[in-house]
């Protein structure tokens, strides 16, 4: 008989069981505690968390594409924190701009859900409206507005998104740093950046960052009721407020600047998570 999309086997929630599974025996650990994905310019945070107990190949695990963007990793690796914690980190992300479907975007964040993971760190690089930030600096997400027009969620799914990112976790990540300032994110589908208008309207809204990756993430981690940090990397001014044209080059170099202090930063939020 033919494999339909009905098919468990395409089942997104059931890929995801299975990826668990698997990393489960590729880790020899039953239950991970935090999950991180580690955005443009956050890479340097894993070199802190010590020897990884296992790398995995995402292309080996159900669900998984290997990541076609530069400056993205195609890996999932399992830590063990001096504290105990069991942490992984989620290297293979695919973007909605790939046009692999939002299930593709947010199965990592169900595998680490699968695990047991109950705290997800979601990091970015991304552009800055608020016109004193400065490139290479980090802020705290506060709240998102997503106008990807998607969603990962399904059917009649009302799930409460008042505290998306949970006010206990920006306290710690504060707690690490008290400079740092917040803001409310704003997805768009992307690939290209935005119009200086488009700026403009986000600003207009009510938002202070532009990026492509993280509020699709953040929706599907509160469906499986994770807690959720947000961390950005302002990588540029976004269109309009940057008196220079945008470039993928500058975006990467920008986290390759910053990337020594976001190490050191986000190594010792997460060894303060709860
Ligand atoms: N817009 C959207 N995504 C981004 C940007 C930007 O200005 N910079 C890095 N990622």
């Amino acid at each position: 008989m033919a494999t339909s999309v009905d098919s468990p086997a395409f089942n997104p929630k059931s890929l995801a069981i299975q990826a668990a599974e698997q990393i489960r025996e590729a880790t020899g650990v039953e239950t991970h505690d935090i999950a991180i994905t580690l955005g443009s310019g956050w890479g340097g945070a894993a070199k802190h968390f010590g020897e990884p107990r296992a790398v995995i190949d995402a292309g080996n695990l159900a669900g998984f594409h290997r990541s076609e963007v530069v400056g993205h990793s195609g890996t999932l690796s399992s830590y063990q924190l001096p504290n105990g914690r069991n942490i992984l980190i989620l290297g293979a992300r695919a973007h909605l701009y790939q046009d692999l479907g939002v299930d593709a975007v947010v199965h990592p964040v169900r595998v680490a859900a699968n695990l047991g993971v109950k705290t997800l760190v979601l990091t970015n690089g991304a552009g800055g409206i608020k016109p004193t930030w400065k490139p290479g600096q980090p802020v705290i997400i506060s709240d998102h507005i997503n106008l990807t027009a998607t969603t990962p969620l399904r059917g009649a799914t009302f799930i409460d998104m008042s505290e998306v990112y949970s006010r206990e976790l920006r306290d710690v990540a504060l707690s690490v740093d008290p400079t740092l300032d917040d803001g409310v994110y704003v997805q768009f589908r992307g690939p290209q950046y935005e119009t200086p208008a488009e700026v403009r309207m986000a600003r207009a809204m009510g938002g202070d960052i532009v990026g492509m990756s993280t509020a699709l993430e953040a929706i599907a981690a509160r469906e499986a009721g994770l807690k959720v940090l947000g961390l950005s990397l302002i990588t540029n001014l976004a269109a309009g407020i940057s008196p220079t044209p945008l470039s993928h080059a500058e975006v990467l170099e920008a986290g390759r600047e910053a990337e020594g202090r976001l190490a050191e930063l986000l190594s010792t939020i997460v060894s303060r998570l709860p």
